[in-house]
């Protein structure tokens, strides 16, 4: 069996073809829509496209809560559940709610498209 090498320009255009599309809204309300390649995390695409309400101090060790989001209600059970180290940072986010989640530690896939997810009015 022969392996062909995939070029860079070939694995980009993959990487375009798995994308979701994840809503990200702003306490005040302000909607951002954006294809996030599968593979990043919630926190990524909102870094990444400059989206305003997510810090991520620490670049997505979960070590920092300041990637904070509301997942929408009807999410909250699509997503995997949260490991011990998430649920433990999230003591340190500000108006921490049942549907609280670090969005550094969602990874985007195909299954999330058209995600959902608000901004707390702040992150610490
Ligand atoms: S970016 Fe720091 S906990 Fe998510």
């Amino acid at each position: 069996m022969y392996l062909i090498p995939l070029s860079n320009a070939f694995l980009n255009i993959l990487k375009k073809i798995s994308m979701a599309k994840i809503k990200y809204i702003e306490f005040s309300g302000a909607e951002h829509e954006i294809d996030v390649s599968s593979g990043l995390t919630v926190m990524e695409g909102a870094i990444k496209n400059k989206i305003p309400g997510i810090d991520a101090d620490c670049g997505g060790a979960c070590a920092c809560a300041t990637c904070h989001v509301y997942v929408a209600k009807e999410w909250i059970e699509k997503l995997p559940p949260k490991e011990d180290s998430e649920e433990d940072m999230l003591d340190f986010a500000f108006d921490v709610k049942d549907n609280s989640r670090l969005s550094c530690q969602i990874t985007v896939s195909d299954e999330l498209d058209g995600l959902v997810v608000n901004m707390p009015e702040k992150q610490f």
